[in-house]
């Protein structure tokens, strides 16, 4: 489906996704990240990113959600998905208490509507409930991401000058982010 869902931003359920449900949902799932890319988000891959590429990025992801390593959160809209964020639990011994954030994306015809603040706080949520209490992430400096970040709470450690090719091939700064969980740290609602 390419046309607007029914659904608002405001309110799309947001819930887990099983690794059985993400492999059916393979294409929905591409196509949040191709619309990501092709919106000049910094999340990896150059632009020409194409729906191939994005239904194997995803297909890569399946047994670390079904092993458990992983987990995915979407938005999602009815008929389709409008928004990911997937969770990579740290497997060393030594850090069991510690996770990373990844594939923060929402689709851009959803956007600035409260849909991404709601995805951060499922995925600080789901953290917490696995007992994982302290989460790192990078994102590119200046992107809406290092704003959403910072308005919930996160905690910029620094920039890393020329850490990754933006989407059209500029090298840009990426900044460290970390946020330390806790039944107090929960992303706040917007204040509108
Ligand atoms: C980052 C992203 C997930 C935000 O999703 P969203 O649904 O638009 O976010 P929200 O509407 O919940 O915004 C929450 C807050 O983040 C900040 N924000 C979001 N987009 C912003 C933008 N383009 N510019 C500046 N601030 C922005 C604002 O503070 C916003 O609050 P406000 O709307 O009350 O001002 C979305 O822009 C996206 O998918 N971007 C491309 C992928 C990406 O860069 N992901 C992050 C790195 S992995």
């Amino acid at each position: 489906m390419t046309g607007p869902d029914a659904t608002t931003p405001a309110e799309v359920p947001i819930r887990a996704l099983d690794a059985a449900e993400a492999e059916a949902r393979l294409a929905e799932l591409s196509d949040i990240l191709v619309d990501a890319v092709a919106h000049g988000a910094s999340v990896n891959f150059m632009a020409g990113f194409t729906h191939a590429e994005g239904r194997e990025f995803w297909r890569g992801q399946l047994p670390g959600i079904a092993g458990g390593g992983k987990r995915l959160l979407v938005g999602d809209g009815g008929g389709r998905l409008v928004g990911t964020v997937l969770l990579f639990f740290a497997h060393q011994p030594n850090a069991p208490h510690r996770a990373e954030v990844g594939k923060m994306l929402v689709l851009s015809s959803y956007r600035r509507r409260g849909l991404g603040r709601r995805l951060l706080a499922a995925a600080e949520a789901a953290a917490l409930d696995a007992g994982r209490t302290l989460l790192l992430l990078d994102t590119e400096t200046g992107s809406a991401g290092d704003t959403l970040y910072r308005r919930c709470g996160w905690i910029a450690v620094g920039g890393i000058p020329d850490h990754s090719f933006t989407a059209d091939g500029r090298l840009a700064e990426a900044t460290v982010f970390y946020k330390a969980l806790g039944p107090h740290h929960r992303c706040p609602a917007a204040s509108r």
